[in-house]
């Protein structure tokens, strides 16, 4: 079969853990060209050279950050095609319980980061085209009484994607624009999220007392997708990859 991401150059930022790592690991088997991104630079640089991939050392909330990824991008690899946002941060509260600081820092990290990220991208795409996948959760979709903060920031993200993606149909930039909205992944942001006595790192999708564990590498699956080629038609949408999470809750 032939590789799906042939000749393409892709930005994944966060890919120095989780989903981040998974994505830019399958993105290189299957023919891309990847920039990887991440505060992290100890695993990041060694997970790039593992996978032959570059490393860029970056905060996502630093705008001028973003013009600085984007023109190594393109130095590197002549252009740009495709952004995963993902990085991204979590933090749990009820209303009661999250301060305004949380509040603002998972709006920061989460929401602005990925409108940065967008602005960049797309004054670089305009000119060529792309795929922008942008890091959602289920928590945009569900109440989750618990992560107030969180869901409201990756909320955000999802009402971002559906105004880029709109915004740049209408200007005919062949950019298209899509969210994922995960639940449950194996990564080590949730690691701490599971019953006592349980190792989440033993569970398979079967055996999760939840029935719901995912493994990072069932979320990089439709990130490929959506910035495939195959997904030409695929925009605006929310992609829920959540082992039916969603539908079980309504
Ligand atoms: N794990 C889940 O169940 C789950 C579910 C839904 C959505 N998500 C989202 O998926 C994305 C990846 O999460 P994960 O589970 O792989 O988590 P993770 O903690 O394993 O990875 C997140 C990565 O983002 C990086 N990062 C954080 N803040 C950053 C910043 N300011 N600048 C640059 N990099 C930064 C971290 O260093 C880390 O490498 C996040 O946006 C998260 O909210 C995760």
């Amino acid at each position: 079969m032939s590789k799906r991401l042939f000749g393409k150059a892709a930005i994944v930022t966060g890919a120095a853990s989780g989903m981040g790592e998974a994505i830019a690991r399958l993105f290189v088997q299957q023919g891309a060209q990847v920039m990887m991104t991440d505060l992290n630079e100890t695993d990041g640089v060694r997970i790039a050279q593992e996978i032959g991939a570059m490393f860029f050392r970056q905060d996502v909330t630093d705008e001028q950050g973003w013009q600085a990824v984007v023109e190594a991008t393109v130095q590197a690899f002549g252009k740009l095609d495709i952004l995963v946002n993902n990085a991204g941060i979590l933090l749990k509260g009820d209303i009661e319980q999250t301060s305004y600081e949380d509040w603002k820092r998972l709006m920061t990290v989460n929401a602005d980061s990925v409108f940065l990220g967008c602005k960049a991208a797309i004054a670089v795409m305009k000119k060529q085209g792309g795929s922008i996948v942008n890091m959602s959760s289920i928590a945009a979709l569900a109440a989750k009484e618990d992560y107030v903060g969180y869901g409201a920031s990756k909320a955000a993200i999802a009402a971002l994607t559906r105004g880029v993606a709109a915004d740049c149909r209408l200007k005919r930039y062949r950019i298209r624009c899509n969210s994922v909205h995960p639940d449950g992944v194996l990564t080590p942001m949730t690691r701490g999220g599971y019953p006592e006595g349980i190792d989440p790192e033993l569970l398979t999708i079967d055996k999760d007392p939840m029935n719901r564990a995912c493994r990072p590498e069932d979320v990089a699956n439709g990130v490929l997708y959506l910035a495939s080629d195959e997904a030409r038609a695929v925009n605006g949408i929310e992609l829920r990859i959540d082992s039916g999470q969603f539908v079980m809750s309504i």
